[in-house]
């Protein structure tokens, strides 16, 4: 790592944390790029929590989810990996009756009940300009040209990784302690007219956050066998 005259990093960041105290750099860490990868299994209880036991709820307490909560939330979620650092998704909370009666006339029937009970539904959208912030994410070359001459790559990229955002989301909720109901079951067209009028973000699904009401689950659906859904070559 070099650190320039002004005291800032300026390459090999990721091998190293600003702890305490920001700025300072007496309190940075120096991570060594083989121990960073000495990472062992979280235990029985973190593996139940973020998928074993993890349900999908319908219906949640009165309980409120703090703002606080949800900025932790983005803030542990936007660590998992994108394609080039590329990191499309964008998040709408809907935390205020005013914010959720807007979406209403874009649900699905059976999904308006699950909306309103959730004390936050988070839009998971994508930004169709995503790549124009490519210089700064991933510094390494420029691929924003590629994505300007290729109209499916944008398009495929957008999608598969606000994708994969969609879903660290959804695990990072249940490791913070939070319950979820992923739905796609709303007309994404109305979504947009409503919440992105200018075109430049697109609603991919919805995610209901909250504390479960256990009793309001559907039995477990069964996962498939190992043997169906894979192959060791
Ligand atoms: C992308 C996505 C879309 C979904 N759409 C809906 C929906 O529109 N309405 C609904 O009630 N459940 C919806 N679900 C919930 C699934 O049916 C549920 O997560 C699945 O059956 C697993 O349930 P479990 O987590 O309790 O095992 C959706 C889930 C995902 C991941």
């Amino acid at each position: 790592m070099r650190i320039d005259g002004g005291g800032g990093l300026v390459d090999h960041a990721p091998f190293c944390q600003a702890g305490a105290g920001e700025g300072n750099l007496a309190a940075l860490v120096w991570l060594d790029p083989k121990e960073s990868h000495m990472n062992k299994a979280l235990d029985a209880h973190a593996l139940d929590q973020a998928f074993r036991t993890a349900r999908t709820f319908p219906h949640y307490s009165a309980r409120p989810v703090a703002d606080e909560t949800l900025r932790e939330l983005y803030e542990l979620a936007k660590w998992g990996p994108t394609a080039l650092n590329s990191q499309p998704a964008r998040f709408v909370f809907l935390r205020t009756p005013e914010a959720k009666v807007r979406l209403v006339p874009s649900l699905m029937e059976g999904n308006v009940a699950k909306v309103q009970s959730a004390p936050v539904t988070v839009i998971v959208a994508t930004d169709t300009r995503f790549f124009d912030r490519l210089p700064t994410l991933f510094p390494a070359y420029d691929a924003r040209p590629e994505f300007l001459a290729d109209q499916a790559l944008a398009d495929g990229t957008r999608f598969r990784n606000g994708c994969l955002q969609g879903g660290y989301l959804i695990v990072a909720a249940r490791m913070l302690g939070l319950d979820c109901g992923p739905m796609s079951g709303f007309d994404p067209a109305k979504v947009d007219a409503e919440f992105f009028p200018d075109g430049a973000w697109k609603s991919n699904f919805l995610v209901n956050l909250g504390y479960g009401d256990p009793a309001s689950t559907f039995p477990r659906g069964p996962r498939l066998e190992l043997e169906v859904a894979t192959q060791f070559l």
